[in-house]
C-alpha cells in the first residue's frame, strides 16, 4: 500500500487501477505521470499486472527502465490502449495546455494514437480558457523561428523564443526544435487558436491539445473529480 502524499500522487494511483493485462500505455511527462509510473511498477511487481509501455521522452523512459517496466520504442508503435499524461491548463471541454517541458511532439503523437487519453491534474490546473496562467508554447524548426513568429504576430500574437533554464543560451527541445513562448488575444477561443497555429508552416507542434483527452481526473484535497 502506497503512503498518498499530495493529489497528485492520488490521481496518479486512481488511473493506475484502471489499467489491464495486456495493455499497451503511454507514459506522459513531468511530476504526475512519474507518480503514475511508479504505481504501475508496484502493480507489476505485487499484482504481476502484465502490460508494455512507451515512453513520451527520455526523462520517462529512463523512470521506466529503472522501475523494470517493459518499454517498447515508438517506431514500433501504430496505436495504443492508453497514454496517461499531466497537463499545464484544462478547461471545461477538456482542451489542454501541455509542453512547458520538451517533449510536445512525442506527447502529441501518443495522445493522438491512443484508444483513451486520461489526463491528471491537481485543481490548480483548471482555467476558464486556454493560455490563462501560461503563454502557448510553440515548438518551430529552427530555419523557421522568425517566418512563424511573424505569421504569429500577424494574428495578434506577441512572444519571443524561450531562454534555456540558465538564462544564458536558447531552450532546444529534444527533437532540436526552437520554442516561441505566445500569448494570443484572449477572443480567440481554443478552436480557432488550434486551427490557427495547425495552419502556420514552419511550426513542429504546439502545446493545444484540443479534443484529444478522453477522461480528466482531478485531485482535489484528497478526493478524485472526473471529467
Ligand atoms: C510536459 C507536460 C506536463 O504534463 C505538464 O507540464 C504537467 O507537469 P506536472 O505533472 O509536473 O505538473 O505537459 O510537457
Amino acid at each position: 500500500m502506497t503512503q498518498i502524499i499530495n493529489d497528485k500522487q492520488a490521481v496518479a494511483i486512481h488511473a493506475a487501477k484502471l489499467v489491464e493485462d495486456d495493455m499497451l500505455i503511454g507514459l506522459g511527462t513531468g511530476s504526475t505521470a512519474n507518480y503514475f509510473i511508479e504505481e504501475l511498477a508496484r502493480r507489476k511487481k505485487e499484482e504481476n499486472l502484465q502490460f508494455a509501455t512507451v515512453a513520451s521522452s527520455t526523462v520517462s523512459m529512463i523512470k521506466a527502465q529503472q522501475l523494470g517496466l517493459d518499454l517498447v520504442a515508438m517506431e514500433h508503435v501504430r496505436q495504443l490502449d492508453l497514454y496517461v499524461d499531466g497537463a499545464d491548463e484544462v478547461t471545461e471541454d477538456l482542451t489542454l495546455l501541455k509542453g512547458r517541458g520538451f517533449d510536445l511532439v512525442k506527447e502529441k503523437l501518443l495522445a493522438a494514437a491512443s484508444e483513451q487519453f486520461y489526463v491528471l491534474i491537481d485543481d490548480s490546473k483548471t482555467v476558464s480558457r486556454i493560455g490563462e496562467n501560461y503563454p502557448i508554447p510553440v515548438e518551430v524548426a529552427p530555419f523557421s523561428w522568425q517566418m512563424v513568429l511573424r505569421s504569429l504576430q500577424q494574428i495578434g500574437a506577441t512572444g519571443d523564443l524561450r531562454s534555456n533554464s540558465n538564462g544564458d543560451g536558447l531552450a532546444i527541445t529534444s527533437h532540436g526544435s526552437l520554442v516561441l513562448d505566445m500569448v494570443f488575444d484572449s477572443s480567440l477561443d481554443a478552436d480557432d487558436l488550434n486551427s490557427e497555429l495547425n495552419r502556420i508552416p514552419g511550426i513542429v507542434e504546439h502545446g493545444i491539445f484540443y479534443q484529444l483527452a478522453s477522461h480528466v481526473f482531478m485531485g482535489k484535497d484528497g478526493e478524485i473529480i472526473e471529467r
